[in-house]
């Protein structure tokens, strides 16, 4: 049976993508550090769980070490700062660093031996916000953008392991019932994103119909990043 890690999978995209592997019958494995969502999401959606702080590299080596294969690696666990560059602080600029950019090195590089060398394939979870930015974003920028550079280096050093990436523009999960008819009308896909908008691009990556992709960014937004905007 295929098998697919997943970080950060006790809710948002990386609860979905578990979700939709499973019942596609793969095996999957979901690491996140918020224990009590994950031993309930994982108990209910059939998946395994690790606990690990991805903040934390012997927790991350800890929790390679206890996987013995695996076809699929998704980097989807993230953290932002939303502060002021001036008043951020070093500490929280380095944890959204080592969270965002520095555990999906790390996890990549202790798992590359262990990925299926024909089938295998890492999908790291990036954003629109790594190409376009709102003011007080730095930290989380910066490891989006570091991240999609990482994964074309990752593609050249780890082939034939394919690895890609995926920018989510704004993706609703947390109260798709505050959305207002701006905020779909916004889209010229005329709807905010959904969960399993990415989780579907995580399939098709993961699958061997993207046998000739790799080293790629794959921006997901329904549009946005491609809207020429002038002032009212
Ligand atoms: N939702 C969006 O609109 C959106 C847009 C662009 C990019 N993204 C990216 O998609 C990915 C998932 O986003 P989401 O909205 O589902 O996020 P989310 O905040 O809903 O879920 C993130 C998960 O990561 C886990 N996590 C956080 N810190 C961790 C750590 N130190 N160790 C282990 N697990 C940790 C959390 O517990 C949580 O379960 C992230 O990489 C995010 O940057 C999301």
């Amino acid at each position: 049976m295929p098998t697919i890690v997943i970080t950060g999978a006790a809710q948002g995209i990386g609860l979905a993508t578990a979700h939709l592997f499973v019942s596609r019958n793969w095996r999957v494995i979901g690491l996140d550090a918020n224990e009590e969502l994950l031993a309930k999401a994982s108990r209910q959606g059939g998946f395994e769980p690790i606990v690990c702080d991805l903040a934390d590299p012997r927790q991350i080596e800890k929790a390679a070490l206890s996987i013995p294969s695996l076809t699929v690696l998704v980097n989807n666990a993230a953290v932002s700062a939303n502060t002021d560059p001036k008043s951020l602080l070093l500490d929280e600029w380095n944890r959204v660093l080592s969270i965002n950019l520095t555990a999906p090195f790390l996890l990549s590089r202790l798992l590359a031996d262990k990925l299926d060398s024909a089938k295998g394939a890492i999908v790291n979870i990036a954003s629109t916000r790594a190409l376009m930015s709102e003011p007080h974003t730095e930290a989380y920028s910066a490891s989006k953008g570091g991240i999609i550079s990482l994964t074309h280096a990752l593609a050249m050093s780890l082939a034939p392991i394919r690895v890609n990436a995926i920018s989510p523009g704004w993706i609703e999960h947390v109260a798709p019932e505050s959305l207002r008819e701006t905020d779909h009308a916004f889209h010229p896909c005329g709807r905010v994103g959904r969960v399993e908008d990415i989780a579907e691009m995580v399939w098709y990556l993961a699958s061997e119909a993207a046998g000739f992709i790799t080293g790629e960014n794959f921006v997901i937004d329904g549009g946005v990043t491609k809207k020429m905007l002038y002032p009212e």
